[in-house]
């Protein structure tokens, strides 16, 4: 039995848990804010401070694995807490749901997560740490970038580029061969027929820009 650690206490560390099912045992719940848990009988240790608490209680079995269930557009603290995790002795632990599809030369990046009924196509690549939500769909020879979310029912046609830490919202579409910038934003059920830059926010059909995003980098 796989066990494992997840940063992130809110409804996406639920949907993490149900597409792991009866393959992992959950060991402990982390946050940085003081919320409650989604879990029943499973406390929240608060930010690294209660994970070092943790850890110096933690007398079980390893390797334990880290998974963190931060969704939304919080793919770079995604992503950074995946490597934090994974150098304080925690590898990524992919969570790929019984029910997703992954063609069999499909590439994932160490962490990805494809949940229920979510499609990985032919030749697609993902890179680290990259969210195929519920029913979102990753067409042939795509190429989505570490930290990118598509949330539940997007949808990338084939030999899409979608930069990293970039957020497709639920139900978006977008058409063949467009490039997504790194830290852009695509709203929900946007039809995305141009390039989007990064950081930049688009949403509508056709897709527009809303806004330029503050740069992470
Ligand atoms: C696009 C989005 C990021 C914009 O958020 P925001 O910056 O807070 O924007 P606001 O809510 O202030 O809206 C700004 C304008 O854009 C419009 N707008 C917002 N989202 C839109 C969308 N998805 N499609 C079309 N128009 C949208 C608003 O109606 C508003 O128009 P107005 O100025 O004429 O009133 C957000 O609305 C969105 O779609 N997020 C995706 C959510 C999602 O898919 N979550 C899944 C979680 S797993």
């Amino acid at each position: 039995m796989t066990r494992v650690v997840v940063w992130g206490a809110t409804g996406h560390a639920a949907v993490v848990r149900e597409a792991l099912g009866g393959t992992a045992t959950l060991l402990a719940l982390f946050d940085n804010r003081d919320i409650p848990s989604p879990f029943d009988g499973v406390a929240i240790h608060l930010g690294e401070a209660g994970f070092d608490d943790w850890e110096r209680g933690y007398r079980g079995e390893r390797p334990v694995h880290g998974c963190v269930a931060i969704g939304g557009a919080g793919g770079r603290d995604r992503l950074a807490r995946m490597h934090w995790l994974h150098l304080r002795g925690y590898p990524p632990l992919a969570v790929l749901h019984p029910r997703a599809f992954i063609a069999a030369d499909a590439s994932l990046g160490a962490g990805c997560q494809v949940l229920a009924m979510a499609a990985v196509c032919t030749r697609a690549t993902l890179g680290e740490a990259v969210i195929v939500n519920t029913g979102a769909s990753v067409d042939h020879d795509c190429i989505v970038g570490d930290g990118a979310h598509l949330a539940p029912g997007a949808r990338l046609a084939g030999e899409v580029v979608v930069g990293e830490c970039a957020f497709i919202g639920t139900g978006a579409v977008v058409l063949p061969r467009i490039r997504i910038g790194a830290g852009a934003i695509v709203g929900a059920g946007a039809v995305v027929t141009r390039d989007v830059a990064a950081d930049a926010t688009v949403a509508g059909n056709p897709a527009r820009l809303l806004r330029r995003n503050p740069s992470h980098a």
